[in-house]
C-alpha cells in the first residue's frame, strides 16, 4: 500500500478561520490524508488567509513567494489557497502564482477533497461561489485519527456572514450574507462534542448574536428551525457535560434583554463578553456605520454588569479612522476608562478595497495614528494590570490548555473571565489539557495571572485529588475495564 500523503494548513485571521481549518482538516482526514505540523513533511499545503487589514493580506503574498521553493523541492506537491483573500482575489491569485493548484472560498470548504483530487491529476481550479444554502454546514463526524489540538474545548459555528457593512470592513464581502444554522443541528453537534469530553464551547459567527434575527423578526423562526440567540444559549446550556459557553463576536446592536438576563441566569455562560466598540466618538461611529452611540454602548455595558456584576468586558478599537480628530480620539480614551475594559484588541485603520471608507477623504497621518495607538495601548496596559492585581488572592477555575509558551513544562489555561492563567509547579501535578482545575491566584503579570492548583492529581505530594475535569484517557480506559 502506498504511504499516506500528509497535509498541513497554515491559518491566519480570526477564530472563524481557525475553525474552517479544523473542518477542512477533518474532510481531508476522511479522504485519507494525514495531518502534519511540519511544512517540510507535507505533500499538501493550504494557506488559509485573512484580509481584514492590509498587513494580513500581504502575508499571503510573502508566503506564496517563499513557497515557490517548497513546491519545487518535491514533485507532486500541492498548494491551495483558502479564506477571505481567496474569496476576494481568487482568480488574480491563480493567474499571478503558477505554483498555486487550487483556490477555494469561504463557502466552499466541502469541495476541498475534490479540488485536491483534481490537482493530483494536474488540474488547477477556482471555486469561490457564494451560497445561502445550509448544506455547507453538513460535515462528517470528527475523524478518529485527527489529533485534538484543543482538548476539552471546541468551536461551534452557529451563524456565518455579515449584513452590517461597517464602512471599514471587508467581512461582508468575504463571508457573504448572514445565514443561521438550525438550532437542532447545533444542539446535536454540541451533544456529540460533550460526548467526547468537550467541556467548553465557543459559539462562532461574524455577528454571532444576530443568530436567527431575520427569521425571528419575520415570525418565521419555527419554520426555519432557528430562534433568538438567547434561546439558543439556554438550549445549549442544558446539554449535559457542557460546563462553559462563550461566544464571539457579538455586535452591540443585537443584545436584547433576554441575552443580557441570560448572563445572570445561565450558570454555564461565562462572565466575559468581547464587545467590539470600535470608537467612543458618535461622529466616528456614524461614519463607520456602527448603529449605536457611545451612550448606548455604555448603557449596554451597565446592564450587563447589573445582570452579572463580575462580568469582564473586552473590546476591539480602531484609531485613525478617516476624519478622526484629537477630540474624537479623546472620547475613545474616555470610553475605555469609563467602561474599564479588562483588555482590548487595538488597530490602526487600514483602508480595504471595496469598502465605503476606502474612498473617504481626511485620512489621518500615519504617524499621528501610531501615536494614538500607543496612547490607547498604554491606558489599556494599566487597566489590564489593575484588573489582574485585583484578582490576586482569589480562587478561580482554569480549563487547562497545555504547556505555556513562555514556561515550557508548565501548564496554562483560561479562567471563566477568559484570562490566561499560568500554573506554578510541574505540569503533571496540576492535571492534563482538557481538565478543569481550581486554582488559587498568587501573582499578576501584564499578560496573565499566575496560580497554584488547589486540587491536583494523584502523586502530587499531599494534594487532595479532585476530578473536576473530563475523565482522562487513562481513566476512561480504567472505567471501561471495570
Ligand atoms: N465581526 C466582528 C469583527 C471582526 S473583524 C465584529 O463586528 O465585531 C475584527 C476587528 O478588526 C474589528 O472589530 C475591527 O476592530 C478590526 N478591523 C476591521 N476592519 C478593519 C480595518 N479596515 N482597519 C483596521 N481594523 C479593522
Ligand atoms: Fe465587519 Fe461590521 Fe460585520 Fe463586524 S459587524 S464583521 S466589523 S461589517
Ligand atoms: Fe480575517 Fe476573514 Fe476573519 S478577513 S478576521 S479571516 S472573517
Amino acid at each position: 500500500m502506498a504511504p499516506k500523503r500528509r497535509f498541513h494548513i497554515r491559518t491566519y485571521g480570526c477564530q472563524m478561520n481557525v475553525h474552517d481549518a479544523e473542518k477542512v482538516a477533518n474532510l481531508l482526514s476522511h479522504a485519507g490524508w494525514v495531518a502534519t505540523d511540519d511544512d517540510g513533511a507535507a505533500d499538501l499545503l493550504v494557506v488559509n488567509t485573512c484580509s481584514i487589514r492590509e498587513k494580513a493580506e500581504n502575508r499571503l503574498y510573502t508566503d506564496l513567494g517563499l513557497l515557490r521553493e517548497w513546491k519545487a523541492e518535491r514533485p507532486g506537491r500541492i498548494l491551495g489557497v483558502a479564506g477571505c483573500v481567496a474569496q476576494q482575489e481568487g482568480d488574480t491569485i491563480l493567474r499571478r502564482f503558477r505554483t498555486v493548484d487550487f483556490v477555494y472560498g469561504t463557502h466552499n470548504l466541502r469541495l476541498v477533497p475534490t479540488l485536491v483530487a483534481a490537482a493530483e491529476q494536474g488540474e488547477r481550479s477556482l471555486r469561490i461561489d457564494e451560497t445561502r444554502s445550509l448544506e455547507r454546514f453538513d460535515l462528517p463526524e470528527r475523524h478518529p485519527d485527527l489529533p485534538d489540538a484543543t482538548p476539552g474545548r471546541a468551536f461551534v459555528t452557529v451563524m456565518e456572514g455579515c449584513d452590517m457593512f461597517c464602512t471599514f470592513c471587508v467581512v461582508p464581502n468575504t463571508r457573504g450574507r448572514e445565514v443561521s444554522r438550525k438550532a437542532v443541528d447545533i444542539a446535536e453537534e454540541v451533544a456529540a462534542l460533550a460526548g467526547r469530553g468537550v467541556r467548553e464551547i465557543t459559539l462562532l459567527g461574524q455577528t454571532v448574536n444576530a443568530y436567527g434575527r431575520h427569521d425571528v423578526r419575520r415570525g418565521k423562526a419555527a419554520q426555519a428551525g432557528t430562534e433568538s440567540f438567547a434561546a439558543l444559549v439556554r438550549r445549549l446550556a442544558a446539554i449535559p457535560g457542557i460546563a462553559r459557553i462563550r461566544y464571539t463576536s457579538p455586535h452591540p446592536a443585537f443584545f436584547d434583554d433576554d441575552l443580557v438576563r441570560a448572563h445572570g441566569e445561565v450558570a454555564a455562560l461565562c462572565p466575559h463578553v468581547h464587545l467590539p466598540a470600535q470608537s467612543g466618538s458618535d461622529r466616528v461611529l456614524e461614519r463607520m456605520r456602527r448603529p449605536y452611540t457611545s451612550a448606548e454602548y455604555r448603557a449596554l455595558t451597565e446592564s450587563l454588569r447589573t445582570a452579572r456584576p463580575d462580568i469582564a468586558l473586552t473590546t476591539d478599537l480602531i484609531v485613525g479612522f478617516p476624519g478622526e480628530t484629537d477630540a474624537d480620539f479623546r472620547e475613545t480614551l474616555a470610553l475605555v476608562r469609563d467602561v474599564g475594559f479588562v483588555d482590548a484588541y487595538t488597530f490602526k485603520y487600514s483602508p480595504r478595497p471595496g469598502t465605503k471608507a476606502a474612498v473617504l477623504s481626511e485620512a489621518v497621518d500615519p504617524a499621528l495614528a501610531q501615536e494614538r495607538l500607543a496612547e490607547l495601548q498604554e491606558m489599556l496596559r494599566s487597566l489590564t494590570m489593575a484588573a489582574h492585581r485585583a484578582r490576586v488572592g482569589s480562587e478561580t477555575e482554569v480549563l487547562l490548555e497545555g504547556g505555556s509558551a513562555r514556561r515550557p513544562g508548565q501548564l496554562s489555561g483560561r479562567d471563566p473571565y477568559h484570562r490566561v492563567v499560568n500554573l506554578t509547579g510541574r505540569a503533571e501535578a496540576a492535571g492534563r489539557p482538557g481538565d478543569l482545575v481550581r486554582v488559587h491566584l498568587v501573582e499578576a503579570t501584564p499578560r496573565s495571572l499566575i496560580g497554584e492548583p488547589v486540587s491536583s492529581v494523584r502523586g502530587a505530594g499531599g494534594g487532595k485529588f479532585l476530578k473536576p475535569g473530563a475523565p482522562t484517557a487513562d481513566e476512561k480506559g480504567r472505567n471501561a475495564r471495570l
